[in-house]
Formats: structure tokens, sequence, C-alpha cells
């Protein structure tokens, strides 16, 4: 008979959706253990993580990279699954620093999956992106788009997805849920744990929420000339409770899942960079400064979710709205100005 998942191991589960994650994971009863090195966190997200649900989480300091460590916490904790976030994210700094990246993702990766298999643990949601798409040729993107990676941060997430189905296909023992995040933004609604970049955002949502509370000047728009109806890129913005919604989905679906399944979670509509400035100005009530600069090399014009697959598959849909992403975000950039220091 198949065990029931009870205690989770999350790696990187301090990080931005770790911690939002096991908010949901606790209020659903798992137990958990949570592996992060730190490098890009601390460990107040987790004890805010229990304030807002209590319940059962151990953390280990543990680097994913490092097999002997890891080992030690599947011998002592008797873990039925995996949820792995612990990586690096920045596109940019992949593109600078190519061999730390391949390093942590997929040295990471490689090291963590021996492991589990050693401790016959052969479940697993995986944290992917839609950066696997490159620039699609069409949205709505279903699964079986063609994968490309643009940059090392997203080759590096295609390997990962590369091992993961070759892992699948040799030994169809393991359940692993491939899960395709959109663009993860707000916070949980508490306003207790959210994004806390370190120095300047790459990323849309916490700059406008700098800029509003008065770390940065301006909001600058990477292009306003693009095939869009309004000029600017469009993207599939996705609160991030309902990201942690979907790991939870995931987890309960692993029992139907033989071998990887590539999953797409975004909420399936496309929103502008000035209809996400227009809701960010409703959620704080003030203006925010503007303007329109140059196009950021490498972004795509329009990218958003086929979601279908994590309907059928996961019985699970995103229901919060852009103004709910801007509303959260806020709360949480507003009481926390500078993030968790
Ligand atoms: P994050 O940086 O906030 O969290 C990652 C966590 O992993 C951090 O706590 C960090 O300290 C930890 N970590 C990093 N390297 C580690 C290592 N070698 N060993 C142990 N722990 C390590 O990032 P996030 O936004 O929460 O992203 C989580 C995952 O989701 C990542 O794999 C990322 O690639 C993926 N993802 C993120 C986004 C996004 O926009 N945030 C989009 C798509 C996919
Ligand atoms: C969104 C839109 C920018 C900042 C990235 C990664 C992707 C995934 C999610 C991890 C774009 C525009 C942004 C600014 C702007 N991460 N923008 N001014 O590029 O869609 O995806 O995060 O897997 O891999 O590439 O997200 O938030 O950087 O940008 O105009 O100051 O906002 O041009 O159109 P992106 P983003």
């Amino acid at each position: 008979m198949v065990q029931p998942i009870q205690k989770i191991l999350v790696t990187g589960g301090a990080g931005y959706i770790g911690s939002t994650t096991c908010v949901a994971l606790l209020e659903a009863g798992f137990s958990i253990v949570v592996v992060d090195n730190f490098s890009n966190s601390s460990r107040t997200p987790l004890d805010r993580v229990l304030e807002i649900a209590p319940g059962s989480l151990v953390t280990y300091e543990v680097d994913v990279r490092d097999t002997q460590g890891l080992g030690e916490v599947f011998a002592v904790e008797s873990v039925d699954a995996v949820v792995h976030f612990a990586g690096l994210k920045a596109v940019g700094e992949s593109v600078a620093n190519p061999l730390n990246y391949y390093d942590v993702n997929v040295g990471g990766a490689v090291a963590l999956l021996q492991v589990m298999q050693e401790h016959d643990v052969r479940n697993l949601v995986f944290s992917s992106s839609a950066t696997v798409y490159g620039d699609p040729e069409v949205s709505p993107i279903v699964e079986s788009a063609p994968l490309v990676g643009t940059n090392p941060y997203g080759r590096t997430k295609l390997i990962i997805e590369n091992m993961l189905r070759d892992l699948a296909a040799a030994d169809p023992s393991w359940s692993i849920a491939c899960l395709r995040y959109f663009n993860p933004v707000g916070a949980h609604p508490s306003g207790r744990i959210g994004e806390d970049p370190l120095g300047v955002p790459n990323n849309l949502m916490p700059f406008i929420m700098q800029v509003a509370v008065g770390r940065r000047k301006d909001l600058v728009v990477f292009g306003g000339d693009y095939p869009t109806p309004d000029g600017s890129c469009i993207r599939d913005y996705i609160h991030v409770m309902d990201l942690a919604l979907g790991h939870l989905a995931a987890i309960r679906a692993l029992g139907d899942i033989s071998g990887c399944e590539e999953i797409n979670l975004g909420t399936g509509t496309g929103s502008s960079v000035f209809e996400v400035h227009e809701a960010a100005q409703r959620a704080v009530g003030e203006t925010i400064p503007m303007r329109v600069g140059g196009r950021r090399p490498g972004d795509a014009a329009s990218c958003f979710a086929d979601t279908s697959r994590a309907m059928r598959l996961l019985d699970w849909r995103a229901t919060r709205t852009l103004d709910d992403m801007c509303a959260d975000a806020w709360r949480w950039q507003s009481q926390n100005p500078t993030g968790y220091q």
C-alpha cells in the first residue's frame, strides 16, 4: 500500500516562495523539514511562518550540494516527499557567473536526487519556470510548447527538467511534479512574509513597491513599443499564495503521478507593465513615478500560461486578482520597508 505523505522536506524553505508554501503546508497539517543554506535568506521568515501557522517545522542549515549533510537529515527525519525550491534565480547574475548557477542549481539537484534515491524517497515537487519556454511563439503557452534555454539560469532549469524526465523514464516509481511558475508576485496577506530581494530588484513588482515606499526614484518601463495593445510587455503574474496552494495540490496529486509531469502554474491571464503600474497605484493610493525607457535585452513581448493541465491534474486554479497581488505586496512592503532587516 502507498504510504500517505505526512512529512515533507522543503529545500529553500526560508526563501520567498518556499516560506509562503511552508505556511500552506503547515495549515494543511503536514510536518515540515526545511533545508536551507540561507545564502539568499535568513531564519526570520521561518520564525514568522510559525507565527502565522503554528505547527511542526524543523530547520537544518545545509547546502543542497552537500550529499553528506543531506544524507544526515534524511537519516534522522523520515520524510515522504520533497519540494525543491533551493537555487539561484537571477537571470543577469547567471549570465555574469554561469558556473555558480550550474554548480548550485544543477549540482544541487543531482545531489538531492542521489540522496533521495538512497533513502527511497521518490516523491518530488520541483520549482521549474516559464523561462524554459524562452521567447514563446504563441500564448497561452501549453506544456508541450518548444523548450529553449535563453540564458544560463534558464538552461539550468532545462537541464534539471531533462534529468528528471530521464530519471522517471529509468525508474517509473518516481512521482515528480515539475511546476513551471509564471511570474510570482504578492505576499502572504498578513504582511509578515514576502519577497526581500538583495540590492536593486530585478523583477517588476518589488521594484514598483520600492519606488512606492520611497527607496527608489521611479519605475522605468522597459520598452513601450512592443507589439502589444499598450506597447508594454505582457506577463502572467500569479499571487504567491495561489502558487503555494498549487504546491499543496501537487503534493496531494503525487499519488496519481507515475513518472514526471510538467505543469504550468499561472493564472492564464496576461497583464501589461502599464496595467501592473496602475494596479499598484490603486493599492498604494498614490501616484508612483514612472517613465518609459528602452527595451531590456532578452524580454519576450508576451508570455502567459495555458492552465488547463493544472486544473485537470491538480484540480487547482489561481483565484487572486492583480489588485489582490498589489494590495498584498504593498502591505508587506509598507510594513517592512527594508524587508527582513
Ligand atoms: P529565493 O531566493 O527567495 O529562495 C531560494 C532559497 O534557497 C533561499 O532561502 C536560499 O537561501 C536557498 N538556497 C539557495 N541556494 C541554496 C543551496 N545551495 N542550498 C540550500 N539552500 C539554498 O527564491 P524564490 O523566489 O523563492 O524561488 C524559489 C525557486 O523557484 C527557485 O528554484 C527559483 O528558480 C524558482 N522560480 C522562482 C521564480 C520567481 O520569480 N521568484 C519564478 C520561477 C521559478
Ligand atoms: C516583468 C516585466 C520587464 C522591471 C523573470 C525571469 C523568469 C522568472 C520570473 C524565475 C517585463 C518589465 C521589469 C523593471 C520593467 N524567474 N520590467 N521595469 O522577466 O518576465 O521573468 O522573473 O524563474 O525566469 O526572467 O519578470 O519581473 O523581471 O519583468 O518594465 O524595472 O516587467 O520588461 O516585461 P520576467 P520581471
